[in-house]
């Protein structure tokens, strides 16, 4: 057995089972979970209707093999996508590939970009190859880092920056050990968009050490400010940095189309890297369906319904957070569709002690996040994700509000 296996963490949700385990809620009052990041807002009727007229269109869309590097048609829709929202030229030949949803992206990138050596992680932390992650973080980085053979480095997000992680505080010998660095912009949990004087820095280093960026955006089309995410790629060419040497960006239709069980995205930079990950993924076999791609070349088309559902989120967030406000430090994040609060005591207690007695679930935000140096930035906080509909989450909010209240 690969003994790399053993070094992965259990997820969030694993570990929330076992907080929960020999709790009974109150079963006068319904099960609300703000626990997952899974949109619940419908899937448009069209893109439903685009799958289906794949999979009946004569030949079907499932009569052959798809090839890994996706259809002509899905990345010519890939490049216009990105052309409207962020005023970019990519060559569809080079610079995008499909992927089958942003996280087995996020992971198979990892395996395509570190080079394990001759001291791979299994000989302990203090040799071989880093992938540096936020923290707190998307756990995919952390198990995509070890089952590479490199080890992870946590960079914690400071709450007195809109959670910017102290890149400074990276020492030399980090850095020169570094393969990989992962960027989660807009943030989960914190929903904090990473501004353009973060970036220089970041290819600075780059440039310096060597290391690939993997942009993670699978969050850009939910926003609260007036202007849209920045995105990295977009970034980079403000920066005239054309060829996005050593960047990757990820970006999914999961949350912006409210499909994540359709499992389609992209990646798009660096042609070279492009090159590179193409033959990993043909090796690997992860070639998106035809019928997935119709579905997504119809989705990547249109902008209506990802404004309808964007207003939704708008909505929902601006009834709930003033109410949450009332009792505890939380506040409008700049995207994503987390809340991201600050509890005061402990965040397990906090989300065992709710789900007894109210029976609405969230997450303890230590959970998210992994402990430095005796400090974890996830604690004392709980992450809320505001994908039910909007009756559903302010019922929450009532709930977390009392239980508050109650507890003071
Ligand atoms: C930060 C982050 N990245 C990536 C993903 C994966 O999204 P998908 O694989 O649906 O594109 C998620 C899903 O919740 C996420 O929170």
């Amino acid at each position: 057995m690969n003994p790399l296996l053993g070094r992965l963490q259990p997820y969030p949700f694993e570990r929330l089972r076992q907080l929960f385990a020999g709790v009974q809620p109150p079963a006068s009052r319904r099960a609300i979970s703000l626990g997952i990041g899974e949109p619940k807002h419908p899937t448009p009727p069209f893109i439903g209707k685009a799958f289906s007229d794949a999979v009946s269109s004569v030949p079907s869309g499932l009569a052959a093999y798809p090839a890994t590097a996706g259809e002509p048609a899905l990345r010519a829709a890939l490049c216009a996508w990105l052309k409207r929202r962020y005023a970019l030229e990519l060559d569809p030949a080079t610079q995008v590939l499909p992927v089958n949803g942003s996280r087995e992206a996020l992971f198979a990138l990892a395996q395509t970009v570190v080079d394990p050596g001759p001291t791979p992680a299994r000989n302990g932390p203090d040799a071989g190859p880093l992938v540096i992650c936020p923290n707190p973080f998307y756990q995919i980085y952390e198990g995509a880092a070890l089952l590479s053979g490199a080890h992870p480095y946590f960079v914690a997000a400071d709450p007195a920056r809109n959670f910017a992680q102290d890149w400074d505080s990276v020492p030399e010998t980090v850095w020169s050990r570094t393969q990989l660095l992962y960027v989660c912009s807009p943030g989960n949990p914190t929903g904090a968009v990473m501004p353009l004087a973060e970036w220089e820095k970041l290819f600075r280093l780059s440039d310096r050490y060597g290391f690939v960026i993997a942009s993670d955006e699978c969050y850009s089309e939910i926003y609260f400010r007036e202007d849209p995410p920045l995105g990295g790629l977009e970034a980079a060419a403000a920066l005239g940095r054309t060829g996005y040497k050593n960047l990757i960006a990820l970006t999914s239709l999961s949350k912006r189309s409210n499909v994540p069980g359709m499992r389609s995205g992209f990646v798009a930079g660096d042609a070279t890297l492009i090159r590179q990950f193409l033959l990993y993924r043909t090796y690997h076999g992860s070639a998106m369906s035809p019928v997935v791609q119709s579905a997504s070349i119809a989705a990547w088309a249109d902008e209506d319904h990802v404004v309808a559902n964007r207003a939704l989120y708008q909505e929902k967030f601006a009834r709930v957070t003033p109410m949450l406000a009332e009792v505890m430090d939380v506040a409008l994040p700049d995207a994503g569709f987390y809340l991201w609060a600050h509890v005061g005591g402990s965040d397990t207690t906090f989300a065992r002690e709710l789900f007894a007695l109210y029976n609405v679930t969230v997450l303890p935000g230590s959970f998210l996040a992994r402990d430095v140096g005796g400090h974890n930035p996830g604690a004392h906080r709980i992450r809320m994700a505001l994908v039910a509909e909007s009756a559903e989450c302010e019922e929450a909010a009532q709930r977390i509000v009392q239980f508050v209240r109650s507890r003071n």
